[in-house]
């Protein structure tokens, strides 16, 4: 297994380019399955969970080519209809292939997902929608059986909460179904927004793009055409970088981004006292002399991302009074607050409320990676920790962090990955 070794840097510079983001990538890959043709991807991250996504399909028989920048998805010999636990385990998005599989051969398979490090994680929201679509559910042996005998049909469906991969679900299920789907309190994220375009493009009528509700005029079960398209760049990867540059006091700039996606982040940053100047397509961090204590609520999108939250709590630990960050989507994503006590920080919990009395000097220990963003958070921390810091499990940092440690390698930081 790798890890990570980290040592403190007085400060970091140069330029970091951001790769696509993973979250908008799994439902685009998912969204391949209702193409009546192969589709040309741009700018897929090479990250583990889209590997994942691409075996999963490559087991149901579709065919791939991946490339550096290009990857080319062909779903039209795809047969099989049954996404097996072995897969849906290591990545519980997994769960996305439920409404393209379903719209398309009107029947299929896809082991529960069941828990994660970060909590409970239901879908029944996906499920009671695509019920509500005519879809007969069957729960059976860890599976999700899932028939349509006469197709899906267009319905009304009100979200009682927000999600994320449950709106993409509907969205793709919607769009062979018969008829209009409305979706009422469907998430806003970018991610959901560039698959609503990437179908409305490609012959699929989508209103109400980036709205809290969408209204999907479906194909009464006819296959697509989708055109080469090019994924968004990573907000959340970005918004971890823009961290770095915090917590380091350094100038960083960051390429191939969309500064209108990180609005709550930047906002935030310049609450704790960082400057900015900001392109089109690019961010520059301007070096804060301290950092300010700052006040978080993790919310849907537009509001400050849950995904965001850890990497701001290892910036807190450094600001120069107390911070409150409250997590509001997840009960149990607060496991990366242990290893930063360990650090040294001094951080108090109280169910979903963390306190930062920030200004602790951290030392550099051996910790271990709990989730995907606690391990940046980690990784974060021992930048400015004293001496050196070993980031273990970072099984889980290359889920979502594409070449990670050599971004920060090229605004030279000290890092690298050993093996144990
Ligand atoms: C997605 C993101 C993840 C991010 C999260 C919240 C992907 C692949 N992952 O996850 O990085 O942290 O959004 O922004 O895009 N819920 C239910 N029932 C359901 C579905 C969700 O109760 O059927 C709850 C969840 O437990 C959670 C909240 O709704 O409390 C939001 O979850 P959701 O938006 O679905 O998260 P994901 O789509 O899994």
């Amino acid at each position: 297994m790798d890890y990570l070794q980290i040592k403190r840097v007085n400060s970091l510079s140069g330029n970091i380019k951001i790769s696509g983001a993973k979250n908008a990538s799994l439902p685009l890959i998912a969204m391949i399955i209702l193409a009546k043709q192969s589709v040309t991807i741009n700018n897929l991250p090479h990250v583990a969970d889209i590997n994942t996504l691409l075996k999963l399909l490559s087991n149901l028989g579709a065919k791939y080519e991946r490339g550096e920048h290009v990857t080319t998805v062909d779903t039209t010999s795809l047969t099989q209809t049954k996404a097996t636990y072995d897969i849906v385990k290591t990545m519980r998005a997994s769960i996305l292939v439920l409404g393209p599989l379903l719209a398309r051969f009107g029947h299929c398979e896809v082991s529960l997902p069941g828990g994660c490090a970060i909590g409970q994680r239901p879908i029944d929201l996906h499920l009671k929608a695509l019920e509500q679509m005519g879809t007969n559910i069957n729960i059976k042996a860890g599976y999700i059986e899932a028939t349509a005998p006469n197709g899906l049909k267009g319905c009304d469906i009100i979200f009682d909460k927000i999600t994320v991969t449950g709106t993409a679900n509907i969205i793709m299920a919607a769009a062979l179904a018969n008829g209009i789907t409305t979706i009422t309190n469907a998430a806003r994220e970018p991610e959901v927004v560039q698959l609503c375009e990437v179908l409305d493009k490609s012959g699929v009528k989508i209103d109400g793009i980036g709205t809290a509700i969408l209204k999907i005029t479906g194909t009464s079960g006819k296959l697509i055409n989708i055109n080469e398209f090019k994924v968004i760049p990573d907000r959340i990867e970005a918004g971890t970088y823009l961290c770095a540059g915090a917590i380091t006091k350094s100038e960083l700039t960051l390429t191939d981004v969309n500064p209108s996606h990180l609005s709550a982040v930047i906002s935030k940053l310049e609450e704790m006292g960082s400057k900015f100047t900001i392109s089109k397509t690019s961010i520059t961090i301007h070096p804060s002399n301290i950092i300010k204590p700052v006040k978080i609520v993790t919310q849907e999108y537009p509001a400050f991302p849950t995904d965001m939250q850890a990497q701001f709590l290892a910036l807190a630990t450094q600001a120069i009074g107390t911070s409150i960050i409250e997590e509001k989507l997840f009960e149990n994503r607060f496991m990366h607050v242990s290893e930063l006590q360990r650090m040294g920080a001094d951080i108090s919990l109280n169910g979903h409320v963390a306190t930062i009395n920030g200004g602790t000097k951290l030392s550099g220990t051996d910790v271990m990676a709990t989730d995907l963003r606690a391990s940046s958070a980690l990784v974060l921390a021992g930048l400015i920790a004293d001496g050196v810091t070993d980031v273990h499990r970072i099984y889980h940092l290359d889920r979502g962090y594409d070449s990670l440690e050599i971004k920060l390698q090229n605004v030279n930081a000290d890092i690298k990955r050993l093996k144990e």
